[in-house]
């Protein structure tokens, strides 16, 4: 059970003090019965707002479908970021959203947000070994041998002093292929191409463990809790 105000407030809908505004206008129900008042204690999942549930009481975890040209931040000054393509409700939830883990501004695809700290660091730990499947376009012919260089997990980025763990490549034509890594460094699959002398010029996220796009479009999302 949950203190009214306290509850609209954590989830994004209003302040505390506007949550008794909302239940003096008639707009909060509880079951069946009008909310009487803002500090009554409720079961979340009783609460009608304006006739609907209440989104996510229990957590928000959402996959969303990045368009390039967007950054993974929540600071101003470094452009577009995927925050201002979701609801302004679920940054006022408390605690905000957040993404699991960063694409890159140039990097397409699947990204998880959710407002559970527990959640990104099981999926974000090394540990977990959660599989993420990236297709990848570059800009010369793609050599075979690859296929064996990155399952070796020899493969060394620079500044780095522990080589990239074993990593399945398909080749899916001349300048495609498809990459699945079990951890997430930064700008992991470019420098590991750029480490064996390709370049990434596209880059799309077509999975991250049981989660893909299932027809997201680029900027859609689908709420999973
Ligand atoms: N690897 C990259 O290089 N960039 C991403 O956005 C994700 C993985």
């Amino acid at each position: 059970m949950r203190r009214l105000d306290q509850l609209l407030s954590s989830l994004g809908y209003c302040s505390r003090r506007e949550a008794e505004g909302m239940v003096r206008a008639g707009r909060v129900k509880v079951g069946e019965e009008m909310a009487r008042k803002a500090e009554q204690r409720v079961d979340p999942h009783q609460v009608l707002l304006d006739g609907r549930p209440l989104e996510a009481p229990d957590g928000l975890l959402v996959v969303f479908h990045k368009p390039t040209g967007y950054v993974c931040t929540h600071s101003d000054g470094e452009g577009e970021t995927i925050y201002e393509l979701l609801p302004p409700r679920w940054l006022a939830r408390n605690p905000p959203v957040t993404s699991v883990g960063r694409l890159d501004k140039d990097t397409s695809g699947l990204l998880l947000i959710t407002d559970q700290g527990q959640l990104v660091q099981r999926y974000t730990s090394p540990r977990a070994e959660i599989e993420k499947v990236y297709e990848v376009g570059v800009d010369r012919d793609l050599d075979p041998a690859l296929v064996a260089v990155f399952a070796s997990g020899t493969v060394m980025l620079r500044g780095e002093d522990k080589p990239c763990l074993p990593a399945r490549l398909e080749i899916t034509g001349p300048r495609t292929a498809s990459l699945t890594l079990t951890e997430g460094r930064y700008h992991q699959v470019r420098r590991m191409f750029a480490s064996q002398g390709w370049h990434v010029e596209t880059l799309h996220r077509s999975r991250f463990g049981d989660y893909s796009l299932e027809g997201l479009a680029e900027g859609e999302w689908r709420v999973v809790s």
